[in-house]
């Protein structure tokens, strides 16, 4: 039977609603003050050459606009005028990239400004073509801010504001709040200790994916976070940022609150048993859902005021109770209905990951219903992952609701180089023009960050520009900001990069499928997007240019990171010899690749990594330790931070999901992994007893559980010499690798 369905309010009234909610945070005054700071933070005491102001009138209304322009007089260079803090941070940035050649990024700054700073010729005028730009994963929250303390918090936001970002969550503390209204509702400690789970975990914990694994939380990580909450929401707020809060979406809940709700098991979530997942989801019409869901965003604003934007996900890769629309809407409306009980002017930001993930439940009368529970307008659905499989277009833009394309680009945090830069390029232009398009803005939700500085960069000027950008001449001029110097070979290296490893069209997913980091087995997957040689080029030309550009951070960093690329691909190559002379009964060929392998190419990646101290295993674990406030927490915090990057749960639940490339794993982890597996290969064909996969696996999980417990620690500040370590890789890889590439895929 049809759904049936009467005319669609479109545009208008979403629109007038978006207008209404985003109303001026910080006064004006605020605003300008905070971005100032911002500059003297930035730019030391350079930024008096820079005036900076804040006139709403700017934007007439509309989405956020800046101006820069050379006042008379030598005093001020520039003057840049936003119509909040966020735009004129944006405008202030628009000036260094485009003016005196400075670049941003979460691997380093390039800040060498010109002197005299330079005068502008003509007026400057942008209006953002969107009212949001949009940063932040809800997983980003455990796999790259988990240990953040807030001077690392400060540079972000700092970097969020100059990237024009004016809607992100503010997500911290959220623990400590649901443990008062839980305390209110009645529960005991022991109660609530066996639902959180670890810091390191938390984000599935919120999405009512996992409960109490690798918990609990200490009552220092409460105080804790909290502190960086009022921190994280002030200075947002001071920006002219709009925070976006969490709510209830059904399923928080200990189990000490069953007996007197109408509540139900979910299923397992991922490989999860129901030991730490099978989550229990509390009825909508269930009185207690109003109850609980307002008494907490009750206490969260109490706490943290409101910007009137909450995140809430209900059904976040997991299978509804029922398909049954009504059902569905019920659920929804009773999600925002605990919204508005607490805030009458609520907004509802909801990730639409699970329309794609789950895409036999959610048809399109699953969708709608669930969409539509919720007045129109008073919703705003993340498109997550648009540049791969954009919801928008099989849900008539989301069937009213206004939504925001988001490039999710990466996921667990893993390295590797890799972009979707024709998609990101022409993805939101294309999606503002579609039929009736409720699109409202650009956002950035990768799982992990610092990685894959360019594609970011990239994204954030699309988020302001009203036309695509000729990517290859992007790419050079980036290179030019990023080292500080124009530079032929840099240029050619990163045009090699951008038609390459940047450029994967189709559905492309970034998980690092590598080798190098996924269990070794006679089963995996060397498949790629691009072609190979053109990273060895660009390795090369990065290492010519090393002379000229070594002394510059950023290009250490990309140095690294290109050989890391390379390695990455040779892991590849040795791994296919390995299987092949095993096929073939070959123990020489087999002793030898496997040799290389293990005892030279890993050992030098881990010396490569360990030279940059932004790929150290102990910059990650010394800063988990570093928010603990006794010995017992560090230890808690550490196993926390090892297990998230390596097995994923107790028993390689989610094996090498949140894989990293970092000095110290490569070693003591990854290569020992792969010393195993050639041994076993090598007594196997010695024995004449056959491989088995399975026994491998159990003795491997042993190697693996191992490097969690090995209590080592990891040095969290670099050794060696970067240049040095990726030219020698070079001069003994480098031929070989050419050999593989140039004779093609086998
Ligand atoms: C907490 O409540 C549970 C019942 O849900 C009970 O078994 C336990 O003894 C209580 N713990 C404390 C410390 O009161
Ligand atoms: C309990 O909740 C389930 C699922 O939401 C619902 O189907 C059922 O009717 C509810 N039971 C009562 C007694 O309200
Ligand atoms: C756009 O909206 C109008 C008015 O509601 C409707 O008549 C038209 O069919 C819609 N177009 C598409 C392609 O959905
Ligand atoms: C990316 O690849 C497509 C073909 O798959 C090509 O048309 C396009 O020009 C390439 N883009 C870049 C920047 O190299
Ligand atoms: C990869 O690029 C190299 C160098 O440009 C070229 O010689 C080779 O044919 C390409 N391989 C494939 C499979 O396209």
């Amino acid at each position: 039977m049809a759904e049936r369905r009467g005319p669609e309010p479109r545009l208008a009234l979403p629109f007038l609603l978006l207008l209404a909610v985003t109303a001026a945070r910080a006064g004006d005054a605020r605003q300008e003050q905070a971005v100032r700071a911002l500059a003297r933070r930035l730019l030391g005491p350079r930024a008096a050459a820079v005036s900076l102001s804040v006139d709403p009138a700017l934007a007439a209304g509309g989405p956020d606009t800046y101006r820069l322009w050379s006042p008379p007089g030598p005093a001020v260079a520039v003057a840049v005028t936003g119509s909040s803090g966020v735009a004129a941070a944006a405008g202030l940035y628009r000036y260094l990239r485009d003016f005196c050649g400075c670049h941003l990024s979460w691997s380093g700054a390039q800040l060498r400004l010109p002197d005299p700073l330079p005068r502008l010729r003509a007026e400057i005028r942008a209006a953002a073509p969107g009212r949001y730009r949009y940063y932040q994963n809800v997983c980003a929250q455990s796999y790259s801010f988990a240990w953040w303390d807030w001077a690392r918090w400060e540079r972000e936001i700092d970097w969020m504001a100059l990237s024009g970002i004016n809607l992100a969550p503010a997500f911290a503390g959220q623990e400590a709040v649901w443990q008062r209204v839980y305390r209110n509702l009645g529960l005991n400690q022991s109660e609530i200790d066996k639902y959180f789970t670890g810091p390191a975990f938390l984000a599935w914990n919120r999405m009512g994916n996992l409960r109490r694994w690798a918990g609990p939380l200490p009552p220092a990580w409460h105080f804790k976070q909290l502190y960086l909450q009022y921190r994280i929401v002030e200075r947002m707020r001071s920006l002219g940022m709009t925070t976006v809060l969490p709510a209830f979406a059904g399923h928080s809940l200990p189990r000490g609150v069953f007996p007197r709700v109408n509540a139900t098991r979910l299923g397992h979530w991922s490989h999860f048993d129901c030991t730490y997942s099978c989550i229990y989801l509390l009825d909508p019409e269930d009185p207690m859902f109003q109850v609980i869901g307002t008494l907490f965003l009750k206490e969260l604003i109490k706490e943290f005021g409101t910007d009137h934007v909450y995140s809430a996900d209900t059904f976040n890769e997991m299978t509804p109770l029922s398909s049954d629309p009504a059902y569905l809407s019920r659920v929804s409306s009773a999600v925002f209905k605990s919204m508005t009980g607490a805030d009458p002017k609520a907004l509802w930001l909801m990730q639409g990951w699970l329309f794609q993930h789950q895409p036999d439940f959610w048809q399109p009368a699953q969708v709608r219903a669930l969409l539509h529970g919720v007045p129109l307008g008073r919703m705003i659905v993340l498109d997550l992952f648009a540049e791969s499989k954009p919801v928008y277009q099989w849900t008539e833009s989301f069937y009213g609701q206004p939504f925001i394309w988001c490039m999710l680009h990466n996921f667990g945090g893993n390295h590797g180089l890799f972009g979707t830069v024709e998609a990101i390029n022409h993805g939101p232009f294309a999606a503002r023009h579609f039929p009736n398009s409720t699109m409202v803005g650009t956002g950035l939700v990768p799982e992990g960050i610092e990685q894959n500085d360019m594609v970011y960069e990239l994204m954030n000027e699309l988020g302001w520009r009203q036309e695509p950008l000729d990517l290859p001449s992007w790419v050079s001029r980036y290179a030019e900001r990023r080292y500080g110097a124009p530079n032929a070979a840099a240029a050619s290296a990163w045009r090699l990069l951008l038609r390459s490893v940047y450029n994967c069209t189709g559905v492309c997913v970034n998980h690092n499928r590598s080798p190098l980091v996924h269990r070794p087995s006679l089963h995996m997957d060397t498949e790629l997007w691009y072609n190979t040689s053109d990273v060895y080029e660009a390795w090369r030309l990065l290492l010519s240019a090393g002379a000229e550009l070594g002394s510059s951070p950023t290009f250490l960093y990309d140095l690294v990171d290109v050989t890391r690329q390379a390695a990455q691909q040779l892991v590849s190559d040795y791994y296919l010899s390995i299987h092949q002379a095993f096929q073939s009964h070959a123990l020489p060929e087999l002793l030898t690749a496997g040799g290389v392998l293990v005892y030279d190419l890993l050992p030098e990646l881990d010396s490569l990594l360990s030279s940059h101290s932004l790929f150290l295993l102990g910059r990650w674990l010394e800063n988990a330790r570093a928010m603990a406030t006794s010995d017992q927490e560090a230890e808690q915090y550490e196993l926390n931070a090892r297990n998230q990057v390596t097995l994923w749960g107790p028993s390689g639940n989610i094996l090498d999901y949140a894989n990293k490339q970092l000095g110290g794993l490569v070693l003591d982890y990854y290569t020992v992994r792969w010393s195993l597996f050639v041994s076993a290969l090598v007594e196997s064909l010695n024995s004449g007893r056959p491989f088995h996969q399975d026994q491998f696996n159990q003795a491997v999980f042993q190697v693996e559980r191992g490097f969690i417990y090995n209590k080592k620690r990891y040095p969290a500040v670099p050794a060696g010499d970067t240049m040095e370590i990726s030219r020698k890789l070079f001069l003994k890889y480098y031929p070989s690798a050419l050999r593989h590439s140039l004779a093609g895929p086998a």
